[in-house]
């Protein structure tokens, strides 16, 4: 089993993952413009800052006594712009935090109602765990990408534009060192960050999915690690892969700090390079103190903002990294699709017909080639066969968890392919061999397939499942969490709740996939009584292994390696001393003629 499924492991580019992201932040534009406009504001009142400080310098320099006046007025034009700013910042943070909160919660959706309607095959492939992961740090990586671009890296970009900007006009030539030193200065950070980090983070990132899904899945099966006493294999296991993930984590972390040093050193060459020239023009008198001052002060405040690209930048590269992994989510296509114009599925009679079937998993031989049958409505058909014979998978292909390779499946006509998933699914009730329950309360357990049911239908269904009696029995009812800290179900009252369940969807076609874990007497009777009921006026398909089951069918089918080879009656089959079936249930017959005996 691979951890992240039958995708390829490429990562989607940078510009995707932004366009996807922009898609997002703008699904309600109005909030994000402002946020971009308050932004803009925030680097304005930055430099403001600088030009007021620039202002107060060049007042003081001048000899004239009344520019004491002057230089109060800059320093509390100073100190109101540090106000404007602060509440700039505030009102900036107040609409970010909105605009993103709702970017995650539309982000999640999307992932989570693809991730849903992939097929069986491909959640048979992937790790829950690490799908659970990935879809929560997606979450996270769609705030934090949104934090660095607006929050951390507009403002300085802005004021480099508006410092440019306003420095070219005192001295062009000082403008135009400042402006290309900032340009050598963003490109190889820039490049730096995506050529040499990045790949390095990417890597690293997928070890730690990795380590993550490892921890789950040893987690998840907890009670087979106990069975075998493998704790300490699980540990060592767990051991490996973190160290798989320390010796790329070294790397991508040694990697960043290179490139921190590397942007000091650039840093240091821009101020002096603009604070230079500047110098040097001084002299021409075209420079005067209050230029030097706004211009030192700029660069420094700059500096500041800019000291904390390289950790902006790798948290962009992480963010990245981690939203690469769900754009899978958001773009893989889905191997079995709804049909362009989908025909929700005509409320069924139940008559099945497999036509010239072939399938195969993956690339596997095929398990079903050139498969014909037809089970006629209200038909109680039975499934008989070793294991691994294909009947579970029979039932798949009804349910169309997995597309077929050719021929066609029909019900009343219909072929499956041509009809809404979902709709062609309700027609379909199925008591699985290991029904699923969800963490949730018994009567919603029941009323799965039909949420709208009332309490009336619930109670009613349950009783002709037979569940009645021991749902009475729990602690709270039907209101009876099961699983973690409610109720554990044995065996036999999970097939009940699903019974129950089957009862509830009143599906026109039943599918029964018999427990193969033995039950007790009674409570196999319980059970039998109740499919029976079940089965009435719906067409059924019963996976059995129970000769009692596979009495009362209308039609047995024998199933050998993907083939029907036996198929009629209990009473024909059986006389056939040297057929499959016979020697499939013998052992049972025998033992029921030697108790009669
Ligand atoms: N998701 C899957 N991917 C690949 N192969 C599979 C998958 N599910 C089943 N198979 C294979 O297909 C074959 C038929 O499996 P299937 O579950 O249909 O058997 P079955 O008749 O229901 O057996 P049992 O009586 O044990 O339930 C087996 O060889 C099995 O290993
Ligand atoms: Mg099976």
């Amino acid at each position: 089993m691979s951890q992240t499924g039958n995708f390829a492991r490429r990562q989607a580019d940078w510009r995707t993952i932004l366009l996807t992201c922009a898609r997002f932040w703008f699904a309600r534009p109005g909030r994000t413009w402002v946020v971009v406009g308050l932004i803009a504001a925030v680097a304005l009142a930055d430099v403001t800052i600088s030009l007021a400080l620039g202002g107060v310098i060049g007042a003081v320099a001048a000899p004239a006594a009344s520019n004491a006046a002057l230089a109060i007025a800059w320093l509390l034009a100073g100190g109101a712009a540090l106000i404007c700013h602060a509440l700039l910042r505030l009102s900036f943070d107040i609409v970010w935090n909105r605009v993103s909160i709702n970017s995650m919660n539309a982000l999640q959706a999307e992932a989570f109602s693809r991730v849903q309607r992939f097929s069986s095959a491909w959640h048979g492939d992937t790790f829950a765990g690490a799908t659970v992961h990935r879809l929560s740090r997606a979450r996270w990586a769609i705030d934090a990408i949104g934090v660095v671009i607006f929050s951390r890296m507009a403002t300085p970009l802005l004021m480099i534009l508006v410092i440019g900007t306003l420095v070219s006009i005192r001295l062009p030539i000082a403008g135009a060192v400042f402006f290309l030193v900032s340009a050598v200065y963003l490109w190889v950070s820039f490049e730096l960050a995506a050529r040499w980090v990045r790949p390095a983070n990417v890597v690293s990132a997928r070890l730690e999915a990795d380590l993550t899904g490892a921890i789950a899945d040893a987690i998840a099966n907890n009670s087979a690690v106990k069975a075998f006493g493998a704790e300490t294999r699980e540990e060592s296991r767990l051991a490996e892969a973190a160290e798989r993930w320390s010796s790329k984590a070294t790397v991508s972390m040694d990697r960043t700090s290179l490139m921190q040093t590397v942007q000091l050193g650039l840093w240091a060459v821009l101020q002096t390079s603009v604070l230079a020239t500047l110098v040097v023009f001084a002299g021409d008198g075209g420079v005067t103190p209050a230029d030097l001052g706004f211009a030192i002060a700029a660069i420094l405040q700059l500096g500041g903002q800019l000291r904390g690209i390289g950790g902006d930048i790798r948290m962009l590269q992480r963010a990245f990294g981690e939203f690469g992994e769900t754009m899978d989510f958001l773009t893989a296509p889905f191997d079995v699709s709804d049909p362009a114009a989908p025909q929700p599925m005509p409320a069924a009679r139940g008559d099945i017909v497999f036509e010239g079937v072939t399938f195969r998993y993956g690339q596997r031989t095929p398990l079903f080639e050139q498969l014909s049958l037809r089970i006629e409505a209200g038909e109680h058909v039975a499934l008989v066969g070793a294991t691994g014979s294909g009947k579970s998978t029979f039932v798949k292909l009804l349910q169309r968890l997995y597309d077929i390779e050719s021929g066609e499946i029909r019900i009343d006509g219909v072929n499956i392919g041509n009809v809404e998933q979902a709709s062609l699914r309700r027609q379909v009730a199925i008591v699985p061999q290991e029904p699923a329950l969800f963490h949730r309360t018994l009567a919603e357990n029941i009323a799965y397939g039909r949420p709208e049911s009332t309490k009336a239908e619930i109670i009613a269904a349950a009783r002709k499942a037979r569940a009645h009696d021991f749902i009475m029995a729990s602690p709270n009812g039907y209101g009876t969490l099961v699983g973690e800290r409610g109720l554990k179900l044995s065996g036999g009252e999970r097939q009940r709740v699903a019974i129950a369940r089957a009862f509830l969807s009143n599906a026109p076609i039943v599918v029964f996939d018999e427990a193969t874990a033995s039950l007790d007497t009674l409570t196999e009777r319980m059970i039998q009584e109740a499919m029976q009921e079940l089965m009435e006026g719906r067409t059924t398909v019963i996976i059995a292994h129970r000769l009692s089951t596979v009495r009362k069918a209308d039609r047995i089918m024998v199933f050998d390696g993907g083939r029907i080879v036996e198929e009629g009656r209990h009473s024909d089959l059986v006389q056939r001393p040297h057929g499959l079936y016979r020697r499939l249930v013998g052992d049972e017959i025998n033992r029921i003629e030697i108790e009669a005996a």
